[in-house]
């Protein structure tokens, strides 16, 4: 298989849990502590080796592109007031080696749908990245998707990120069957979307990393909407998965879930502190 280099970021949604200020910041670009959301699934995937980043955008998410493209007139400035660990904060966003590449979601279809949009910049045989930057996970030492990649570079498979959760969380989530509870990592049998508790098939929870290959891109282009009335990348997963060895990496280090407000502001408690 080829090597892991593309990481696919969905940024196209409307953000409207925070609403008003979602009105004109897209919200992968609200700050946790001083860099926005955005920044922390970038980080995590060039750690993880990734050189090209694609961004699948929508409406008013202008100040993504901006935000990872050189600024010269405030780098000038800078440079003339001698505030150079500023200048350096801002030149190195992204390695000179790291390419971002932006495509556009026409339509809010759903988390497979916006993945799909890319499907012409993965080739065959070549496994790809998808992060949720609204899952901003500290991976304590290592970044959760270089933590996967071991896993996937082992096993020659597909990795999943998966969470323990409480049985009334389940509805959240994807939620996958496994082979052995008890075996590490887990070999994935099956996967279904926000399943109600009664019918979940563990207490596995996807969170948002993936490493997935092109078979994946494949069936999103046929998809038909499930979940929610959306074309889910839940659902080309389960389509591909009896072809697809599939395994799920109970990651080390801890999630926050910054969709949501309260998640959010944990995880600039966290990361603020660890500044002191
Ligand atoms: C998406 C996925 C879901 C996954 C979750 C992780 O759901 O569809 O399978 O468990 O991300 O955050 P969403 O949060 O977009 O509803």
């Amino acid at each position: 298989m080829k090597p892991l280099r593309k990481a696919i970021f969905p940024v196209a949604g409307l953000g409207t849990r925070f609403l008003p200020a979602t009105k004109t910041i897209p919200k992968e670009m609200l700050p946790i502590v001083d860099r926005p959301l955005i920044h922390y699934a970038v980080e995590e995937a060039i750690e993880a080796g990734c050189d090209t980043l694609i961004f699948v955008t929508g409406r008013n998410k202008r100040a993504v592109e901006d935000y990872f493209d050189r600024h010269p007139e405030l780098e000038r400035e800078l440079e003339e007031k001698g505030k150079l660990q500023e200048l350096e904060i801002v030149r190195n966003i992204i390695p000179a080696h790291v390419r971002c590449v932006y495509v556009r979601q026409p339509q809010p279809l759903g988390l497979g749908h916006a993945v799909g949009c890319a499907a012409h910049l993965i080739d065959e045989d070549e496994p790809f990245a998808v992060i949720l930057p609204d899952d901003l996970i500290d991976g304590a030492g290592v970044g959760c998707l270089r933590q996967m990649l071991v896993v996937h570079q082992a096993k020659g498979a597909a990795v999943l990120a998966l969470e323990h959760a409480l049985l009334a969380d389940v509805s959240r989530y994807g939620v996958v069957a496994v082979r052995d509870e008890e075996e590490r990592p887990l070999k994935i049998t099956g996967i279904v979307e926000k399943p109600l508790p009664q019918d979940a098939p563990s207490r596995w929870t996807v969170v948002g990393r993936y490493i997935l290959t092109s078979d994946v891109m494949r069936e999103l282009s046929r998809m038909t909407p499930g979940s929610g009335g959306e074309i889910q990348l839940t659902d080309a997963i389960a389509a591909v998965l009896k072809d697809v060895p599939t395994y799920g990496l109970a990651f080390s280090g801890k999630r926050f879930d910054c969709g949501a407000k309260r998640g959010f502001l944990e995880a600039n408690l966290h990361y603020g502190f660890q500044q002191e």
